[in-house]
Protein backbone atom coordinates (compact mmCIF):
# COMPACT_ATOMS: atom_id res chain seq x y z
CA UNK A 1 0.00 0.00 0.00
CA UNK A 2 2.83 2.41 0.52
CA UNK A 3 4.48 2.10 -3.09
CA UNK A 4 5.19 5.24 -5.17
CA UNK A 5 3.13 6.98 -7.59
CA UNK A 6 4.02 9.02 -10.02
CA UNK A 7 0.92 10.12 -12.14
CA UNK A 8 1.54 12.80 -15.19
CA UNK A 9 0.52 16.11 -13.46
CA UNK A 10 0.90 18.17 -17.01
CA UNK A 11 -2.91 18.65 -17.56
CA UNK A 12 -3.25 18.90 -13.81
CA UNK A 13 -3.39 22.59 -13.37
CA UNK A 14 0.12 22.31 -11.38
CA UNK A 15 2.11 25.61 -10.41
CA UNK A 16 5.12 23.64 -11.30
CA UNK A 17 4.57 21.74 -14.54
CA UNK A 18 2.19 24.88 -15.84
CA UNK A 19 4.35 27.95 -15.41
CA UNK A 20 7.08 27.32 -17.03
CA UNK A 21 5.38 24.98 -20.18
CA UNK A 22 6.00 25.71 -23.60
CA UNK A 23 4.14 24.77 -26.56
CA UNK A 24 5.77 21.78 -28.45
CA UNK A 25 8.37 21.49 -25.40
CA UNK A 26 9.17 19.08 -22.91
CA UNK A 27 10.36 21.09 -20.12
CA UNK A 28 10.87 19.45 -16.99
CA UNK A 29 10.15 21.81 -13.85
CA UNK A 30 12.69 21.20 -11.05
CA UNK A 31 11.29 24.70 -9.29
CA UNK A 32 8.75 25.06 -6.89
CA UNK A 33 8.94 22.49 -4.05
CA UNK A 34 6.27 20.19 -4.49
CA UNK A 35 7.39 16.63 -5.09
CA UNK A 36 5.79 14.37 -8.78
CA UNK A 37 4.33 11.98 -6.43
CA UNK A 38 0.98 10.87 -5.36
CA UNK A 39 0.13 11.29 -1.70
CA UNK A 40 0.06 8.63 0.87
CA UNK A 41 -3.03 6.07 -0.37
CA UNK A 42 -4.19 6.58 3.52
CA UNK A 43 -4.34 10.11 2.87
CA UNK A 44 -6.33 10.30 -0.45
CA UNK A 45 -8.66 7.61 1.22
CA UNK A 46 -9.32 10.58 4.30
CA UNK A 47 -9.82 12.92 2.20
CA UNK A 48 -12.71 10.98 0.27
CA UNK A 49 -14.03 9.78 3.24
CA UNK A 50 -14.31 13.77 4.92
CA UNK A 51 -15.95 14.42 0.78
CA UNK A 52 -18.59 12.03 1.21
CA UNK A 53 -20.12 13.70 3.86
CA UNK A 54 -20.95 16.98 1.81
CA UNK A 55 -21.11 19.86 3.57
CA UNK A 56 -17.91 22.00 4.45
CA UNK A 57 -18.43 24.86 6.36
CA UNK A 58 -15.91 25.90 8.89
CA UNK A 59 -14.23 24.09 11.05
CA UNK A 60 -12.39 23.43 14.07
CA UNK A 61 -9.36 21.05 14.63
CA UNK A 62 -10.84 17.89 14.89
CA UNK A 63 -9.82 15.92 18.54
CA UNK A 64 -8.78 13.48 16.54
CA UNK A 65 -6.12 15.84 15.00
CA UNK A 66 -5.30 17.09 18.18
CA UNK A 67 -4.61 13.56 19.19
CA UNK A 68 -2.54 12.69 16.06
CA UNK A 69 -0.28 15.86 15.82
CA UNK A 70 0.73 16.06 19.84
CA UNK A 71 1.45 11.87 19.09
CA UNK A 72 3.49 12.62 16.50
CA UNK A 73 5.21 15.40 18.29
CA UNK A 74 6.36 13.12 20.93
CA UNK A 75 7.14 10.05 19.07
CA UNK A 76 9.13 11.08 15.67
CA UNK A 77 10.58 14.56 18.06
CA UNK A 78 10.34 13.58 21.25
CA UNK A 79 8.58 16.81 22.55
CA UNK A 80 5.46 16.66 24.67
CA UNK A 81 3.18 19.55 24.25
CA UNK A 82 0.18 20.35 24.84
CA UNK A 83 -2.98 20.92 22.75
CA UNK A 84 -3.37 24.31 23.91
CA UNK A 85 0.36 25.19 22.66
CA UNK A 86 -0.45 24.54 19.10
CA UNK A 87 -2.58 27.18 16.19
CA UNK A 88 -3.24 25.89 13.53
CA UNK A 89 -2.27 27.80 10.44
CA UNK A 90 -3.48 27.56 6.82
CA UNK A 91 0.03 27.80 5.83
CA UNK A 92 3.86 28.39 6.86
CA UNK A 93 4.26 31.35 4.90
CA UNK A 94 1.51 33.21 6.65
CA UNK A 95 2.74 32.10 10.12
CA UNK A 96 5.84 33.59 9.10
CA UNK A 97 4.41 36.71 8.63
CA UNK A 98 2.06 36.54 11.82
CA UNK A 99 5.53 35.21 14.06
CA UNK A 100 6.59 39.01 13.18
CA UNK A 101 3.34 40.77 13.68
CA UNK A 102 3.32 38.82 17.37
CA UNK A 103 6.21 40.43 18.63
CA UNK A 104 6.18 43.66 16.09
CA UNK A 105 7.40 47.46 17.60
CA UNK A 106 7.99 50.34 15.96
CA UNK A 107 11.43 50.77 15.21
CA UNK A 108 12.14 47.13 15.51
CA UNK A 109 14.33 44.54 12.89
CA UNK A 110 13.98 41.01 12.83
CA UNK A 111 16.85 38.47 11.31
CA UNK A 112 17.01 36.54 8.73
CA UNK A 113 20.12 34.15 7.55
CA UNK A 114 20.70 34.06 3.95
CA UNK A 115 20.63 32.47 1.46
CA UNK A 116 17.25 31.09 2.84
CA UNK A 117 13.96 30.91 1.54
CA UNK A 118 12.49 33.53 -0.71
CA UNK A 119 9.35 34.66 2.39
CA UNK A 120 11.83 35.38 4.53
CA UNK A 121 13.16 38.20 2.97
CA UNK A 122 9.44 40.12 3.12
CA UNK A 123 8.14 38.89 6.14
CA UNK A 124 9.60 41.18 8.28
CA UNK A 125 8.30 44.01 6.01
CA UNK A 126 4.48 42.53 6.36
CA UNK A 127 4.35 42.42 9.83
CA UNK A 128 6.22 46.10 10.54
CA UNK A 129 9.64 44.75 11.43
CA UNK A 130 13.27 46.09 9.16
CA UNK A 131 15.08 43.09 7.83
CA UNK A 132 18.29 42.57 8.73
CA UNK A 133 20.38 39.85 7.22
CA UNK A 134 22.74 37.88 8.96
CA UNK A 135 24.15 35.63 6.54
CA UNK A 136 24.98 31.41 7.34
CA UNK A 137 28.75 30.53 7.18
CA UNK A 138 29.95 29.42 3.49
CA UNK A 139 33.20 26.75 3.85
CA UNK A 140 34.84 28.36 0.92
CA UNK A 141 36.50 24.48 0.10
CA UNK A 142 33.09 22.18 0.91
CA UNK A 143 30.63 24.54 -0.02
CA UNK A 144 28.87 23.96 3.06
CA UNK A 145 27.01 26.37 4.99
CA UNK A 146 26.71 26.64 8.87
CA UNK A 147 24.93 29.07 11.16
CA UNK A 148 27.39 32.14 11.88
CA UNK A 149 27.33 33.83 15.54
CA UNK A 150 29.55 36.24 14.84
CA UNK A 151 27.43 37.24 11.61
CA UNK A 152 24.43 37.81 13.87
CA UNK A 153 26.38 39.35 16.90
CA UNK A 154 27.59 41.79 14.03
CA UNK A 155 23.96 42.06 12.42
CA UNK A 156 22.28 42.38 16.19
CA UNK A 157 20.67 45.71 17.94
CA UNK A 158 18.89 46.74 20.91
CA UNK A 159 15.91 46.52 18.69
CA UNK A 160 15.80 43.22 17.88
CA UNK A 161 12.79 40.93 18.28
CA UNK A 162 12.88 38.34 16.15
CA UNK A 163 15.45 35.68 14.69
CA UNK A 164 13.90 33.60 11.91
CA UNK A 165 15.91 30.43 11.41
CA UNK A 166 14.70 27.46 8.60
CA UNK A 167 15.63 24.36 9.61
CA UNK A 168 16.14 22.20 8.01
CA UNK A 169 17.43 24.94 5.41
CA UNK A 170 15.82 25.54 2.39
CA UNK A 171 18.19 25.79 0.06
CA UNK A 172 21.28 24.76 1.16
CA UNK A 173 20.34 20.98 2.84
CA UNK A 174 21.52 21.42 6.02
CA UNK A 175 19.95 19.75 9.56
CA UNK A 176 20.93 21.76 11.92
CA UNK A 177 23.19 20.35 14.78
CA UNK A 178 22.10 20.39 18.24
CA UNK A 179 25.54 22.67 19.02
CA UNK A 180 24.12 25.28 15.91
CA UNK A 181 20.67 25.33 17.27
CA UNK A 182 21.89 25.60 21.04
CA UNK A 183 24.21 28.68 19.79
CA UNK A 184 21.45 30.55 18.14
CA UNK A 185 18.75 29.76 20.99
CA UNK A 186 21.52 31.12 23.47
CA UNK A 187 21.94 34.10 21.37
CA UNK A 188 18.24 34.89 21.57
CA UNK A 189 18.40 34.15 25.21
CA UNK A 190 20.68 36.43 26.23
CA UNK A 191 18.89 39.06 24.48
CA UNK A 192 15.43 38.18 24.88
CA UNK A 193 14.82 38.00 21.10
CA UNK A 194 11.98 35.29 20.13
CA UNK A 195 13.23 32.41 18.27
CA UNK A 196 11.01 31.88 15.03
CA UNK A 197 12.00 28.22 13.52
CA UNK A 198 10.37 26.96 10.27
CA UNK A 199 10.90 23.71 10.28
CA UNK A 200 8.71 22.44 7.85
CA UNK A 201 11.58 20.16 5.94
CA UNK A 202 11.83 18.03 9.44
CA UNK A 203 10.47 15.10 8.37
CA UNK A 204 12.95 14.91 5.37
CA UNK A 205 15.96 14.13 6.77
CA UNK A 206 18.30 11.99 4.13
CA UNK A 207 21.64 11.72 6.74
CA UNK A 208 21.23 9.31 9.45
CA UNK A 209 20.77 12.53 11.91
CA UNK A 210 18.16 13.55 14.21
CA UNK A 211 15.76 16.85 13.80
CA UNK A 212 17.04 19.47 16.21
CA UNK A 213 13.73 21.42 17.18
CA UNK A 214 13.71 24.57 18.65
CA UNK A 215 10.62 23.37 20.66
CA UNK A 216 13.33 21.43 22.63
CA UNK A 217 14.96 24.68 23.58
CA UNK A 218 12.00 26.56 24.85
CA UNK A 219 12.30 27.86 28.12
CA UNK A 220 16.68 27.37 28.44
CA UNK A 221 17.65 30.97 29.59
CA UNK A 222 14.05 31.90 29.26
CA UNK A 223 14.27 31.52 25.83
CA UNK A 224 10.45 31.89 23.72
CA UNK A 225 9.90 30.04 20.73
CA UNK A 226 7.59 29.62 18.24
CA UNK A 227 8.08 26.64 15.85
CA UNK A 228 5.95 26.03 12.57
CA UNK A 229 5.96 22.88 11.20
CA UNK A 230 3.89 21.05 8.71
CA UNK A 231 2.93 17.65 6.95
CA UNK A 232 3.12 19.00 3.77
CA UNK A 233 6.41 18.57 2.48
CA UNK A 234 7.21 15.27 3.78
CA UNK A 235 3.56 14.05 2.27
CA UNK A 236 3.18 16.46 -0.67
CA UNK A 237 -0.34 18.26 0.42
CA UNK A 238 1.19 21.43 0.05
CA UNK A 239 -1.84 22.39 -1.96
CA UNK A 240 -4.47 21.87 0.79
CA UNK A 241 -2.77 24.48 3.00
CA UNK A 242 -2.08 22.69 6.32
CA UNK A 243 0.41 23.95 9.21
CA UNK A 244 0.42 24.44 12.78
CA UNK A 245 2.98 26.89 15.43
CA UNK A 246 4.11 25.21 18.72
CA UNK A 247 4.28 28.39 20.77
CA UNK A 248 4.75 27.26 24.76
CA UNK A 249 4.57 30.89 26.11
CA UNK A 250 0.88 32.23 26.89
CA UNK A 251 1.40 35.72 26.06
CA UNK A 252 2.86 34.75 22.99
CA UNK A 253 0.70 32.48 21.62
CA UNK A 254 -1.96 35.44 22.63
CA UNK A 255 -0.03 37.95 20.63
CA UNK A 256 0.29 35.29 17.88
CA UNK A 257 -3.15 34.15 17.97
CA UNK A 258 -4.59 38.20 17.73
CA UNK A 259 -2.31 39.20 14.34
CA UNK A 260 -3.63 36.14 12.55
CA UNK A 261 -6.60 38.18 13.16
CA UNK A 262 -8.45 39.61 9.81
CA UNK A 263 -6.21 38.04 7.24
CA UNK A 264 -5.50 34.48 7.90
CA UNK A 265 -8.35 32.20 6.67
CA UNK A 266 -9.41 28.76 8.54
CA UNK A 267 -8.34 25.73 7.85
CA UNK A 268 -10.16 23.35 5.61
CA UNK A 269 -11.79 20.56 6.87
CA UNK A 270 -10.26 18.39 4.26
CA UNK A 271 -7.22 19.77 5.09
CA UNK A 272 -7.07 18.19 9.31
CA UNK A 273 -8.30 14.84 7.45
CA UNK A 274 -5.08 14.71 5.50
CA UNK A 275 -2.90 15.54 7.64
CA UNK A 276 -4.19 13.19 10.67
CA UNK A 277 -4.40 10.37 7.98
CA UNK A 278 -0.35 11.34 7.03
CA UNK A 279 0.48 11.59 10.79
CA UNK A 280 -1.16 8.70 11.81
CA UNK A 281 -0.71 6.67 8.76
CA UNK A 282 2.16 7.78 6.77
CA UNK A 283 5.23 6.41 7.64
CA UNK A 284 5.53 3.61 5.53
CA UNK A 285 4.91 5.79 2.34
CA UNK A 286 7.49 8.05 4.62
CA UNK A 287 10.20 5.74 4.24
CA UNK A 288 9.72 5.30 0.36
CA UNK A 289 10.26 8.54 -0.24
CA UNK A 290 13.31 8.87 1.63
CA UNK A 291 15.13 6.17 -0.03
CA UNK A 292 14.08 7.42 -3.45
CA UNK A 293 14.89 10.97 -2.15
CA UNK A 294 18.51 9.53 -1.32
CA UNK A 295 18.88 7.82 -3.87
CA UNK A 296 18.26 11.30 -6.21
CA UNK A 297 20.59 13.20 -3.91
CA UNK A 298 23.50 10.38 -4.48
CA UNK A 299 22.77 10.51 -8.07
CA UNK A 300 23.28 14.66 -7.65
CA UNK A 301 26.49 13.96 -5.99
CA UNK A 302 27.82 11.75 -8.41
CA UNK A 303 26.54 13.25 -11.43
CA UNK A 304 28.46 17.15 -10.50
CA UNK A 305 31.41 14.95 -9.35
CA UNK A 306 31.99 15.00 -13.27
CA UNK A 307 30.77 18.37 -14.03
CA UNK A 308 33.07 20.65 -12.44
CA UNK A 309 31.60 24.18 -13.26
CA UNK A 310 28.40 23.07 -11.22
CA UNK A 311 29.28 22.31 -7.32
CA UNK A 312 27.06 20.85 -4.76
CA UNK A 313 27.42 20.43 -0.92
CA UNK A 314 26.24 17.18 0.71
CA UNK A 315 23.09 17.65 1.11
CA UNK A 316 21.89 16.07 4.83
CA UNK A 317 17.76 17.25 4.34
CA UNK A 318 15.18 18.23 1.96
CA UNK A 319 14.67 17.53 -1.45
CA UNK A 320 16.17 20.62 -2.48
CA UNK A 321 19.54 21.01 -4.11
CA UNK A 322 21.54 24.46 -3.82
CA UNK A 323 23.97 24.38 -6.88
CA UNK A 324 26.71 26.60 -7.33
CA UNK A 325 27.43 27.76 -11.26
CA UNK A 326 29.62 30.57 -10.62
CA UNK A 327 32.04 28.50 -12.56
CA UNK A 328 30.09 27.82 -15.62
CA UNK A 329 30.73 31.41 -16.39
CA UNK A 330 27.46 32.56 -17.94
CA UNK A 331 26.78 35.52 -15.99
CA UNK A 332 24.72 35.74 -12.79
CA UNK A 333 22.42 32.52 -11.63
CA UNK A 334 18.90 34.27 -13.31
CA UNK A 335 21.46 33.85 -16.36
CA UNK A 336 22.06 29.68 -15.37
CA UNK A 337 17.83 29.40 -14.80
CA UNK A 338 17.89 30.92 -18.39
CA UNK A 339 20.39 29.06 -19.79
CA UNK A 340 19.23 25.83 -18.47
CA UNK A 341 15.31 26.57 -19.27
CA UNK A 342 16.46 27.43 -23.09
CA UNK A 343 19.65 24.82 -23.88
CA UNK A 344 18.29 21.93 -21.25
CA UNK A 345 14.41 22.28 -21.02
CA UNK A 346 14.54 22.30 -17.60
CA UNK A 347 12.75 24.92 -14.88
CA UNK A 348 15.16 25.71 -12.16
CA UNK A 349 14.61 27.53 -9.15
CA UNK A 350 16.92 31.25 -9.33
CA UNK A 351 19.26 31.47 -6.97
CA UNK A 352 18.89 35.13 -6.63
CA UNK A 353 15.21 34.64 -4.87
CA UNK A 354 17.19 33.08 -1.76
CA UNK A 355 20.15 35.78 -1.87
CA UNK A 356 22.73 34.23 -4.17
CA UNK A 357 23.18 34.92 -7.60
CA UNK A 358 25.64 32.39 -8.17
CA UNK A 359 23.22 29.37 -7.74
CA UNK A 360 20.36 27.60 -8.99
CA UNK A 361 17.87 25.43 -6.99
CA UNK A 362 16.78 21.88 -8.32
CA UNK A 363 13.73 20.22 -6.85
CA UNK A 364 14.92 16.56 -6.59
CA UNK A 365 11.01 15.66 -5.51
CA UNK A 366 10.40 13.46 -8.68
CA UNK A 367 11.15 9.36 -10.01
CA UNK A 368 14.91 8.41 -10.26
CA UNK A 369 14.06 8.07 -13.70
CA UNK A 370 13.46 11.90 -14.19
CA UNK A 371 16.43 12.95 -12.52
CA UNK A 372 18.84 10.61 -15.06
CA UNK A 373 16.98 11.97 -18.26
CA UNK A 374 17.82 15.40 -16.31
CA UNK A 375 21.44 14.88 -16.15
CA UNK A 376 21.88 13.81 -19.47
CA UNK A 377 20.31 17.12 -20.85
CA UNK A 378 22.24 18.98 -18.01
CA UNK A 379 25.74 17.17 -19.44
CA UNK A 380 24.48 18.09 -22.99
CA UNK A 381 23.91 21.60 -22.37
CA UNK A 382 27.06 22.12 -20.82
CA UNK A 383 29.65 20.32 -22.62
CA UNK A 384 27.74 22.46 -25.40
C1 LIG B 1 11.23 26.58 4.40
C2 LIG B 1 9.85 26.69 3.83
N1 LIG B 1 8.89 27.30 4.55
C3 LIG B 1 7.63 27.42 4.09
C4 LIG B 1 7.28 26.90 2.84
C5 LIG B 1 5.90 27.07 2.32
O1 LIG B 1 4.97 26.78 3.28
P1 LIG B 1 3.40 26.87 3.00
O2 LIG B 1 3.16 26.27 1.65
O3 LIG B 1 2.84 26.08 4.11
O4 LIG B 1 3.05 28.31 3.05
C6 LIG B 1 8.25 26.26 2.07
C7 LIG B 1 7.92 25.76 0.75
O5 LIG B 1 8.76 25.40 -0.03
C8 LIG B 1 9.57 26.14 2.59
O6 LIG B 1 10.52 25.51 1.91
Amino acid sequence: MSELISPDRRHSDSLKWKLFAKPDTDILPMWVADMDFASPPEVIAAIKERADHGVFGYTQAPDSTVTAVIEYLKNTHGQTVDAKEIVWTPGLVPALSTAVRAVSSPEGNAIIMPPVYTPFFNAPADGGLEKIEAPLHKDPETGRYSIDIESLEQAVTPATKLVILCNPHNPVGRAFTKEELTAVANFCAQRDIVLCSDEIHCDLILDDVRHNTAISMEGTGGLRTITLMAPSKTYNIAGLGFSFAVIPDAKLRTAFRKAMGGFVPPLSALSYSAAEAAYRHGEAWRQNILTELRRNRDLITTELASIPDMRVAHIEATYLAWIDCTALNIGNASHAQQFFYERAGIAFSKGSDYGDNNYIRMNFGCPTATMVEAFKRIRKAVEA
